[in-house]
């Protein structure tokens, strides 16, 4: 084993594992590692509980929700942060007690918040002037947080950026939109117990969501001293990023947790407001666990420049099971299963969908590729089962689960197609 791999610290499966869930299972197959994300878990909860007194960790059910997931997290003592009533169905039938989720959205619907609130949901993210109105109606004693627009530019692919002014998520600090929010709230006798900002997702550089917590303390402090509102709670979202790419470097888990709660304390300054600090991330708890494995099938050079050549090596899966490099362009590192070439040379791995769906453009690969070789591609754990569908009709994958004993189970098996024709019917 090289340095390199000995520092990596991304999930992924020996050659002789990943052939026995391949010939087991078939492929297009995500992989999970149990032991894994517990613990990442373990180091996130360790990290953030160092930094504050009084914390809580929620797991972004949006990263993955699949039930074992959902149902490891909870038993690693995470909260469920849920998105819509699918996800907080999701976490009920993992066993999660509603109270230990809260939910997230910038258009609930009514049937939504009915559902939660009768199932005693631990808390609800107010988004918007009429949301507070139908809480105001049926939220009764249910905890609010107001989910706050820090202003601020996270430095990440747009499609993932929240925290700037200009966004369709939550309260504005800056126009006054936070405060009349808040006053409106407790006019309507709701019980606001604080404050949520989510600047942005995959991030490297922290200096967004420091900003972010230093915005939303500060704002705690003003409402203190201008309406005599005690913030109880300060939520700074999720949004830690991984090491998709070789060259990325694995952003470090305890300087990150450790400058949101320096920057949060700046901004409650001499308040003497003492909230619990909340987070909520899904990618860096379950991204770098997973991974996917695909077959190759066709291989094929085509001249796209004098003298240059481009191989294209299409897959048995794609756009439908990971849209990541189509929807922001995300890069990954992708590996053979096995062989022994030492030479490699650059390969655009694509997926079998009636787009140019280029997965992987040029990544290397050992030279001797073949048609029927396994490829594995790291930290798929993230954003990809829960963002699959069935464009050109292709069941989508199963999850494999790998306990920690090494043994393996399937925690979602693959489509049938009778399953993705069963809601039609001929008019
Ligand atoms: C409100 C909220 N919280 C948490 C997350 C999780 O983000 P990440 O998976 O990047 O940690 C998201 C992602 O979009 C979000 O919108």
């Amino acid at each position: 084993m090289g340095l390199t791999a000995l520092r990596d610290s991304r999930f992924r499966l020996s050659a002789e594992q990943a052939r026995d869930l391949a010939s087991t299972y078939g492929t297009p197959l995500y992989v999970l590692d149990e032991a894994h994300f517990r613990g990442r878990i373990a180091r996130y909860q360790a990290a953030f509980q160092a930094s504050w007194p009084e914390t809580s960790l929620a797991y972004a059910s949006k990263a993955n929700s699949t039930l074992a997931v959902l149902r490891t997290a909870w038993e690693e003592g995470c909260l469920i942060d849920v998105a819509s009533e699918g996800e907080l169905r999701a976490a009920l039938k993992a066993g999660v007690p509603a109270l230990r989720c809260h939910l997230h959205g910038n258009n609930k619907a009514g049937t939504e918040l009915e559902f939660a609130v009768s199932q005693g949901i631990g808390a609800i993210v107010a988004d918007n002037d009429h949301e507070i109105e139908v809480l105001g109606a049926l939220a009764g004693k249910t905890e609010i947080l107001l989910r706050l627009s820090p202003g601020v530019d996270p430095r990440t692919h747009a499609k993932i950026s929240t925290g700037q002014a200009d966004t369709k998520f939550g309260f504005n600090i800056a126009d006054g939109s936070a405060e009349r929010a808040l006053r409106r709230s407790i006019e309507l006798c709701l019980n606001v117990v604080g404050f949520h900002c989510h600047v942005g997702s995959q991030l490297l550089d922290p200096g967004a969501q420091q900003a972010g917590g230093e915005l939303l303390g500060r704002f705690a402090a003003e409402m203190k001293e201008s309406i005599g509102f005690s913030a109880q709670a300060i939520n700074v979202g999720g949004g830690l990023g991984i090491r998709y790419a070789d060259t990325d470097s694995e952003p470090d888990v305890e300087a990150y947790c450790a400058g949101i709660a320096e920057n949060v304390r700046a901004g409650l300054g001499a308040s003497g407001l003492t909230p619990s600090l909340g987070q909520e991330p899904g990618r860096w708890l379950i991204g770098e666990s997973g991974i996917t494995l695909y077959t190759v099938g066709a291989i094929k050079s085509v001249p796209i420049a004098e003298n240059r050549m481009r191989t294209y090596v299409a897959v048995d899966g794609g756009l439908a099971d990971n849209p990541r490099p189509a929807l922001y362009g995300a890069r990954y590192t992708v590996e053979r299963v096995g062989g022994s070439s030492v030479t490699e040379r650059t390969f655009t791995v694509s997926g079998r969908h009636c787009e140019t769906d280029l997965l992987f453009p040029d990544v290397l690969l050992p030279d001797d590729l073949a048609v029927g070789d396994v490829l594995q591609v790291l930290c798929t754990g993230a954003y990809n089962a829960s963002m699959a569908s069935n464009y050109n009709r292709y069941p989508r994958p199963a999850t494999a689960w790998i306990r920690p004993d090494g043994t393996h189970a399937l925690v979602q098996r693959r489509e049938t197609y009778d399953e993705m024709l069963a809601r039609e019917s001929l008019p």
